[in-house]
């Protein structure tokens, strides 16, 4: 039996969906921990490429059971597309998937409120997908969200619904001078859904406590990454949860002494998408080709991705701060056709350098990165799937990097696809 938990490195989009969905054929169960549907994790099945935002990046492995923890904050409109579209491709989930009960629900003027606040220059924009998760976490903060087991309830719900609907009203008419679908719509809407939804509801906790009982693997997978994370990423560009491994236990409820092992997912180079500091960001050509080579561009939004170098002092701190004791290096073929690639170990600020991140946003903007430099390969690495086949400098940055970072890789991804993988230890 094991517990090991999955997070993301950077600053999102590092590749999770593709290990959890490797990682997940040696797991009993794949459990989601925080986020909504503003994360988009890519995987391939059968040829076809699917981007899931909510359900767990193990749905695909036909006898696993799939856990939305409580920490996740569900959009039921999104989720109900999400389960249709996988109905299409002839999965069959019905009785694997769990959604937890105490989960926080999205309603229509989270997302009034996301958008209103981004696009009314009157706030620091944040660059949000725009789906409402910000408000949502602030309503759970808050004690005003709707929980999956209010739906249970429809008396009880429409209490707490009109309160909260009655307050937000005025709130976003005034601040936004908008105005909200009127309340018997949300309220109908949501009871549209209830029943489709409560057939997947549950007691999370109880469940994954008897998988753990009974000698289970647990894999955790966590959306976003350390970089967003609401308490230790670039605040206040950042998202609304906890990205790092930490959120497993909370958003779970899983305790710290039951979690086996931390591994960390992290790119080759480095990509974020919205407003905030990023100290490798390459604004030139170098940038442009890796967002072309990479296809970086938002798997929820479409937005093109944000490029830079590789950044070690930010892979230090996702270490520390997860616990992380294996790593999965991703997009290594998208540095092919560099002739010298570049990896930042330090930020320089006047007569500091800085080896670990600064919480201070204007030191993280204005810092100078200080690189040491690697020599490209310039060869194809897409698809290769063993280590020795791998030319000999993209071998030695994936060496060096281990070595740099004093934590072994697990894997190291060369494309997209399942296969395109080189396998250099198990999890469980
Ligand atoms: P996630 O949010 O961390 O799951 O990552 P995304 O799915 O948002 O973005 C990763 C993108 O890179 C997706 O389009 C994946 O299909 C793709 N991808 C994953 N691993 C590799 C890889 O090793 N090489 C290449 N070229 N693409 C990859
Ligand atoms: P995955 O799981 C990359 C970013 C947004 C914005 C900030 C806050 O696919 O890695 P939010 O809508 O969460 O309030 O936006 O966080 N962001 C992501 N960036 N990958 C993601 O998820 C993201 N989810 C949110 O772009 O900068
Ligand atoms: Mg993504």
């Amino acid at each position: 039996m094991s517990v090991a938990v999955v997070a993301g490195m950077q600053w999102g989009d590092e590749g999770k969906g593709k290990i959890v969905d490797l990682l997940a054929e040696k797991a009993d169960v794949v459990a989601r921990y925080q986020g909504g549907h503003n994360a988009g994790h890519t995987i391939f099945y059968r040829g076809k490429q699917f981007v899931l935002h909510l359900i767990p990046s193990g749905i695909f492995h036909e006898n696993k059971l799939c856990v939305i923890g409580n920490g996740v904050v569900i959009d039921p409109q999104a989720l109900i597309q999400e389960m249709d579209l996988l109905r299409e491709a002839g999965l069959d989930f019905e009785d694997r998937l769990v959604i937890s009960d105490r989960a926080n629900i999205i309603l229509p003027y989270h997302c009034t409120s996301d958008k209103s606040r981004e696009s009314g220059g009157k706030f620091q924009k944040i660059g949000t997908t725009g789906r409402g998760i910000g408000p949502s976490y602030a309503d759970k903060i808050a004690r005003v969200g709707i929980r999956m087991c209010d739906l249970k309830n429809e008396t009880w719900l429409k209490e707490i619904l009109r309160a909260t609907y009655d307050e937000k009203k005025v709130i976003i008419r005034s601040l936004y001078n908008h105005d909200l679908p009127p309340f018997d719509a949300v309220f109908t809407e949501l009871m549209e859904v209830r029943d489709t939804l409560l057939r997947f509801v549950g007691d999370t906790h109880v469940l994954l406590q008897e998988q753990i009982r009974s000698g289970k693997n647990i894999l955790c997978e966590g959306a976003q990454g350390t970089m967003l994370d609401v308490d230790h990423g670039t605040y206040p560009f950042v998202t609304s949860s906890n990205a790092s491994a930490g959120g497993a236990c909370t958003g779970l409820g899983i305790p710290p002494t039951q979690i086996d092992r931390v591994v960390g997912v992290i790119k080759a180079y480095t990509t974020r998408v919205g407003e905030g500091p990023f100290p490798t960001e390459l604004k030139d050509g170098c940038g442009e080709m890796l967002r072309e080579q990479g296809h970086e561009f938002g798997a929820t939004t479409g937005r093109p991705r944000r490029c830079g170098w590789f950044d070690a002092v930010v892979a230090r701190y996702a270490i520390r701060l997860n616990g992380i004791d294996a790593m999965v290096l991703t997009k290594i073929d998208v540095l092919d056709k560099f002739d010298t690639i570049r990896v930042c170990t330090g930020y320089r600020d006047g007569d500091r350098v800085y080896q670990d991140v600064p919480a201070d946003p204007h030191i993280l903007e204005r810092c100078q990165p200080v690189y040491i430099e690697f020599k490209g390969w310039k060869e194809n690495t897409i698809g290769i799937d063993s280590i020795d086949k791998l030319p000999a400098n993209a071998g030695k940055y994936i060496e060096e990097l281990s070595r740099l970072l004093e934590v072994p890789f697990l894997m190291v991804s060369t494309g997209p696809e399942r296969e395109q993988t080189i396998r250099l230890g198990s999890l469980f």
